[in-house]
């Protein structure tokens, strides 16, 4: 087995006196696509955030292609080549689509990139292009999260994470987002994938994990996870009884 792209450790993550993760453990593969699941509020956004630097795990340890980055700063994950996605896109809308993707290659790697990088992207979002000079917050909420996911991509990851990208979104608008993640996937792109559409999101992954309440429920194929819980039942939160761990 080749060294995992990311390895978390044990991590431990606490706001102030709020346990949130309790020993969290994964990996991410090279050109895997992994699913992270769970209930609101079971910690998948605190994972990706101590993953991407934003929070800093109490204990534990995260490695990216072996080195360590738990504790460093969000811009210093980013320029090892972690992007995270945010939940909510976190678009600047007054900024047009142009300068959102410009703002996102900006220290990364030099200008010269930039054209290149942006044709790249446009090609993977033929929308962008048409509304390049327009303000980011005049997209719907599909294509702002498509120009989330560009943002993403700007800096040549190493790995990609994408906190919740279908939520609030149309089904045509999900399907999109999910034809792109498959996509993506198939340029071999690794990937860690939160989503609340559990049962779209365990048909693509490569491997599956459940949190519950900051600790790891299950680890391994997404097939076994579906036999494992009811999906319906993990969003109402009454799996966990007869699980293994
Ligand atoms: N800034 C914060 N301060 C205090 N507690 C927080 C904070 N952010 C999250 N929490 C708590 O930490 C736990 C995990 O939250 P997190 O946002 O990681 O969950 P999640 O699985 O992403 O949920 P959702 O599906 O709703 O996005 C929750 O109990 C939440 O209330
Ligand atoms: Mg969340």
């Amino acid at each position: 087995m080749s060294e995992p792209v990311l390895d978390v450790r044990d991590i431990h993550v606490a706001y102030g006196a709020v346990k949130a993760l309790d020993g969290v453990s994964l990996h991410v593969l090279e050109g895997e696509l992994v699913s992270l699941c769970g209930v609101n509020g079971a910690g998948k956004s605190t994972v990706l955030k101590a993953i991407a630097g934003v929070l800093k795990p109490v204990s534990g340890q995260i490695l990216l292609a072996g080195q360590q980055i738990a504790g460093k700063v969000p811009e210093q994950v980013h320029r090892l080549g972690v992007s995270l996605v945010p939940e909510g896109r976190e678009i600047f809308p007054s900024l047009t689509v142009a300068e959102n993707l410009r703002i996102a290659a900006f220290g990364t790697y030099k200008a010269a990139r930039f054209a290149a990088d942006l044709e790249d992207v446009f090609g993977l979002f033929p929308i962008l292009k048409e509304r390049y000079r327009q303000p980011g917050g005049l997209l719907s909420g599909g294509e702002q999260q498509m120009l989330a996911i560009a943002r993403g991509l700007m800096s040549h990851p190493t790995l990609l994470m994408l906190d919740e990208p279908s939520l609030g979104l149309s089904p045509n608008m999900v399907d999109s987002i999910f034809e792109l993640i498959e996509n993506l996937k198939g340029r071999g792109m690794t990937i860690l994938l939160v989503e609340q559409n559990a049962e779209r999101a365990l048909q693509l992954a490569d491997r599956a994990y459940l949190l519950s309440t900051g600790r790891l429920a299950f680890g391994g194929r997404p097939e076994e996870m579906g036999d494992l819980v009811d999906i319906a039942s993990v969003y109402l939160g009454t799996h966990g009884e007869g699980s293994k761990p």
